[in-house]
């Protein structure tokens, strides 16, 4: 869930972009006036742009299906491809993604698991389909592939890429799984990532686990896949599933959507459940979708959001304003680019070693884990020392030497929420109430515009939502994304903006 590679990196210097760019009121922009999100101008010296975009465009509806083909098929080819007789088992497609894995899998490193069960779900949903049962299920049918850190209650482990939790057992599925089954979703197996969500060493694994291996970026098999929600991004890109699921606390979802090329949305923190989820902080872990198509990740995120009894943060209400709003979106507006924003301390805010998220989230992470593990019905390990104890005890399949283990080092030091952690968790609340949401209210903006995941501290810290949309290609062919972020619970227009981005690519 995390990005530690972030860890290490110290972001101080980095500034904010000064662009000005307004748009007549019929002059969406066109990817010449977005260009300036994509390149780096000199004579600013920054990495970072940001941009802002306020008042939002126009949205197509949904796009049309141009001829069946089961790769790149989107949720709605597959089940319009049912309703026109083209497509006639879910067996067959489940059969599909397992050939894709059986043949890419070996080079991509992208699934840790598929189910044994899955074409049995197939059968069922093929029966349930003859009998006409399944109508109004907006995802039946549906394989997906899960991170590894969320858990089903299956013959599938739910491990976060490590040795140490392989035969634990849950006692339930993790709350978005719940969610994906009544939809009727099939699951059709665990998807690699970076082992504990990159959150055992400073350094991060770069795509890799113990159980996956080194996921592999399909564009360039050199370049970093990014993490920690490797697998998913990797498999949504090569179509080893229709769609799947990432996690995010800082960038997990943002960062290797963009560098895959594909869709993903970090929601608002308490949109989805994260219950059953191997944790590393309640204030920022959000469960998220990874797809091929903006279209498909709404419809897998309005699967998994809503009411949790065990997350109490996962809210009903933000179900109904957020996705109630969405439909209502074919409103056509104009779109203003502001430059020229400047989010107060944000060289701190995206500096995790000294924005106090190096503080907060050790103390965090090891509470939140403690409490995961002593939840499973059973587990040969029981708390984060004897995941210490585990990995002392398995240097080499875990790569010990090469990686450590210094943040669970760290974490395993720390003594719960005290007055140095709460102090952090302040300056955090301060660095976002003051910053870019102070910002974002004062400027009435829509949404920040950034390259990749460049924002994700700024948007993790706040608990606030981005969706990465595939934006071009870079050095040596790497994909990289366009990220709009924006305040908590504005998805629907976040969403508007990436359809008018692709609608403009199109
Ligand atoms: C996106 O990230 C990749 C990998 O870190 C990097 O090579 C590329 O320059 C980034 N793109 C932009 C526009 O910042
Ligand atoms: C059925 O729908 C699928 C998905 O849109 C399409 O590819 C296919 O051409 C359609 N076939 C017929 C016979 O209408
Ligand atoms: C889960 O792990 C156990 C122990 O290694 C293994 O026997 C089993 O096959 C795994 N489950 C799946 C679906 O791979
Ligand atoms: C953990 O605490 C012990 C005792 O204070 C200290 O010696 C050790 O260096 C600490 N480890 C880390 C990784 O901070
Ligand atoms: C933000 O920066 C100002 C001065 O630039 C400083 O006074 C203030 O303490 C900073 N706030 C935080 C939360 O770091």
């Amino acid at each position: 869930m995390a990005r530690p590679s972030k860890l290490t990196k110290n972001n101080q210097g980095k500034k904010t972009a000064i662009i000005k760019l307004q748009l007549a009121e019929q002059e969406f922009p066109n990817q010449a006036s977005i260009n300036p999100l994509h390149q780096r101008r000199p004579s600013m010296a920054q990495q970072l742009l940001l941009l802002a975009a306020a008042v939002l465009a126009f949205v197509a509806g949904t796009g049309s299906c141009h001829g069946f083909h089961i790769e790149e098929a989107t949720i709605d080819a597959i089940h319009e491809g049912f309703s026109n007789g083209s497509l006639t088992s879910t067996t067959s497609l489940v059969r599909f993604y397992l050939d894709r894995i059986s043949r890419l899998n070996p080079l991509l490193h992208a699934v840790i698991e598929v189910n044994p069960d899955a074409l049995r779900q197939a059968a069922r949903a093929d029966a349930e389909r003859r009998s006409g049962r399944p109508c109004g299920r907006g995802l039946h049918g549906i394989p997906v592939l899960l991170k590894d850190n969320i858990a089903t209650r299956d013959l599938l482990n739910t491990t976060a890429g490590s040795l140490a939790l392989v035969g634990s057992v849950v006692r339930r599925d993790a709350g978005v799984v719940r969610r994906l089954r009544r939809a009727g979703a099939i699951v059709l197996g665990k998807a690699n990532m970076e082992e504990w969500a990159n959150f055992r060493n400073l350094e991060g694994t770069a795509g890799w686990s113990t159980r996956g291996g080194q996921g592999r970026n399909p564009y360039v098999l050199s370049a970093d896949p990014c993490g920690s929600s490797t697998g998913s991004a990797i498999a949504a890109a090569t179509n080893m599933a229709a769609v799947t699921l990432g996690t995010e606390t800082d960038g997990s979802i943002l960062c290797p959507a963009s560098l895959n090329s594909v869709v993903g949305i970090k929601p608002t923190l308490g949109l989805t459940s994260r219950a059953g989820v191997i944790p590393i902080s309640p204030r920022q872990d959000t469960v998220g979708p990874i797809c091929r198509t903006i279209s498909d990740a709404v419809k897998v995120l309005d699967a998994i959001v809503g009411y949790d009894a065990r997350d109490a943060i996962a809210k009903e209400s933000f179900k109904n304003t957020i996705f109630h709003q969405h439909l209502d979106t074919m409103r056509k507006h104009g779109a203003i680019l502001i430059e020229n924003i400047n989010i107060a301390n944000l060289s701190v805010t995206l500096d995790v070693l000294n924005n106090g998220e190096q503080i907060a989230l050790p103390a965090e992470f090891k509470l939140s884990l403690d409490a995961y593990l002593s939840d499973l019905s059973y587990s040969p390990v029981h708390s984060l020392a004897d995941i210490i104890a585990f990995n002392n005890a398995h240097p080499v399949e875990e790569r010990l030497k090469e990686f450590g283990q210094l943040i669970f080092l760290i974490a395993e030091n720390t003594t719960g929420i005290g007055a140095p952690e709460r102090a952090a968790i302040q300056e955090l609340n301060k660095l976002s109430a003051y910053g870019l949401e102070k910002l974002m209210k004062e400027l009435k903006l829509d949404a920040i515009v950034t390259p990749n995941d460049s924002a994700s501290s700024v948007l993790a810290i706040g608990g606030m939502p981005g969706i990465t949309v595939p934006a071009g290609y870079g050095k040596l062919g790497v994909p990289f994304g366009i990220c709009f972020g924006g305040l908590k619970g504005y998805e629907p227009r976040l969403i508007e903006i990436a359809h008018l981005v692709f609608a403009l690519e199109d």
